[in-house]
């Protein structure tokens, strides 16, 4: 075990003494698939200590949640995924709390536990469901949550700096082997559960020319290279192929890549580590992890966390079933909003690159949008988003690893601009999202733009052409 996993168990055991003296404790935890994954950690371990638990899912904390919570006097409150970045209200409205988040602190207080406390980086050494774990296993054995507890920072991508799970997270897979196991092979989304050729259609990262959004292109494809169900009614799903066929799809297409002038960075990443969980059925959703946080995302993000909790805590019925409609729509709405992104185009500054979905994509989306759109637009600039709100506009900004090395870091960026105009932001370097006020929007684009130019240094590969950017 590392050094820094000794520690923040060391942390955990503290924030589980205490949470033992409690028969009923107040849950909150974040909307999105690492939190629901934190939140049904933590509940199931409370469960099998015999103890109560009201569950709270929010968009973001803020004061004015804080102050409501305060206000119904818990015994004990438990923030998961969230509650690093409003230390100072929960200290300031005298909440007793404990919280197991990973995003960038703003002050401390007794019962933290985040990775930034101990030396580690939240946006890809461990994730809220990581820290969650932790806690989780100070409470009694809670080892067989380490599946949730990757589906978790899958769900946030935290794969993606170095192509796999590293650090703490590793620490969290290799110790669980029985649970959880990683396998090398094609990256595209929806191995268990789609027919291989909408498996290609859908592809955005990578994004492939020519193949992505187009079917009888996909269809052609694999016609070509002798790739046809037995019987012809029903394309099979890439877990039905046989190894030799994964071998033949993964190399046609990665020198369909070349042919195509893919950049090396995006043709590298066709194949990648995927994860597999091993207590569940194969051919589900819930078998890859990267296909169970979004059916976690698709519930959350439309204000159903409760479902995705319940498919979490178990229920293979009703609640799975409802996740899978809200799948359904959810994927409507991301394809709806990839289409939007690419008829409307993105207007660039020297900085940055923005769009302002109005209210034609869900602000709770409007991140993954412009994310999955990244990878088929300028990746030398960073992405920013803009959607309507009920109290103001939502931003959402994605960067790359490649500007994060640079000097790029989102969240104090967004931060900053924040202090300066009004308006609440944070997240990590590579990713971060604010509300701003209404009528702010353009100056918030102009000083985020100067304030990201002052943060990149040195000459960069520009991933898109693999030539010298500055
Ligand atoms: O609130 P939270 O920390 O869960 O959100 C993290 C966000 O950062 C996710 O939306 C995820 O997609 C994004 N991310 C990213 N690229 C990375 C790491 C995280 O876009 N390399
Ligand atoms: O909302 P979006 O997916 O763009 O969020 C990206 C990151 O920014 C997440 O880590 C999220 O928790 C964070 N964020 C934040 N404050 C906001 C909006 C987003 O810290 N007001
Ligand atoms: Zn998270």
């Amino acid at each position: 075990m590392s050094e820094t996993m000794i520690q923040m168990a060391r942390r955990a055991a503290r924030c589980a003494e205490e949470i033992k003296k409690h028969k009923e404790i107040q849950l909150v935890s974040h909307i999105d698939a690492d939190g629901i994954s934190s939140g049904a950690i933590i509940a199931k371990a409370l469960e099998r200590a015999g103890i109560g638990y009201e569950m709270l899912f929010v968009k973001q904390l803020d004061e004015t949640i804080v102050r409501d919570l305060a206000d119904t006097n818990p015994e004990l409150t438990i923030f998961t995924d969230l509650g690093s970045g409003q230390i100072g209200h929960i200290t300031g409205y005298g909440l007793n709390a404990i919280v197991s988040d990973h995003h960038r602190p703003q002050g401390d207080m007794d019962l933290h536990l985040n990775p930034h406390l101990f030396g580690a980086n939240g946006s890809f050494e461990i994730s809220g469901s990581g820290t969650t774990f932790i806690l989780a296993n100070q409470l009694g054995n809670n080892r067989d949550l380490a599946d949730l507890a990757i589906v978790g920072c899958v769900g946030d991508m935290q794969y993606r700096k170095y192509g796999k799970l590293v650090s703490l997270n590793r620490e969290i897979l290799e110790g669980n082997p029985s649970f959880i196991i990683p396998k090398t092979d094609i990256s595209l989304y929806g191995k268990q559960t789609r027919p291989v050729f909408k498996m290609l259609q859908f592809s955005s990262d990578p994004y492939l020319p020519g193949l992505s959004g187009n079917e009888d292109a996909c269809v052609d494809f694999l016609h070509r290279i002798g790739l046809r169900s037995s019987n012809d009614e029903k394309w099979r799903r890439w877990i039905d192929l046989t190894e030799e066929e994964k071998v033949r799809v993964t190399s046609s297409l990665l020198q369909y890549s070349v042919q195509k002038g893919i950049s090396s960075y995006n043709i590298n990443r066709l194949v990648s580590e995927c994860y597999l969980l091993l207590q569940e059925s194969e051919g589900t959703e819930m078998r890859d992890a990267s296909e169970y946080a979004t059916l976690l995302n698709a519930t959350g993000r439309y204000m159903q966390a409760g479902t995705g909790m319940d498919v979490c805590m178990g229920d293979r019925e009703e609640a799975y079933e409802d996740a899978r409609r809200l799948l359904y729509e959810h994927r409507r709405n991301l394809v709806e909003g990839l289409n939007f992104v690419k008829d409307k185009g993105v207007i660039e500054l020297s900085h940055l690159q923005f769009f302002d979905a109005g209210s034609s994509i869900p602000e709770t989306i409007v991140g993954i949008v412009a994310g999955m759109s990244h990878a088929s637009n300028n990746r030398h600039l960073p992405i920013v988003a803009f959607a309507d709100k009920e109290d103001g506009h939502k931003v959402s900004a994605r960067g790359t690893q490649e500007l994060v090395n640079r000097g790029l870091n989102l969240s104090e960026a967004i931060s900053q601009v924040c202090r300066e105009i009004g308006g609440a932001g944070g997240g990590h370097d590579i990713a971060a999202g604010a509300t701003v006020p209404f009528g702010k929007k353009e100056e918030f684009i102009e000083k985020l733009n100067s304030i990201i130019a002052s943060q990149i240094t040195g000459p960069g590969i520009d991933p898109k052409t693999d030539s010298t950017v500055r």
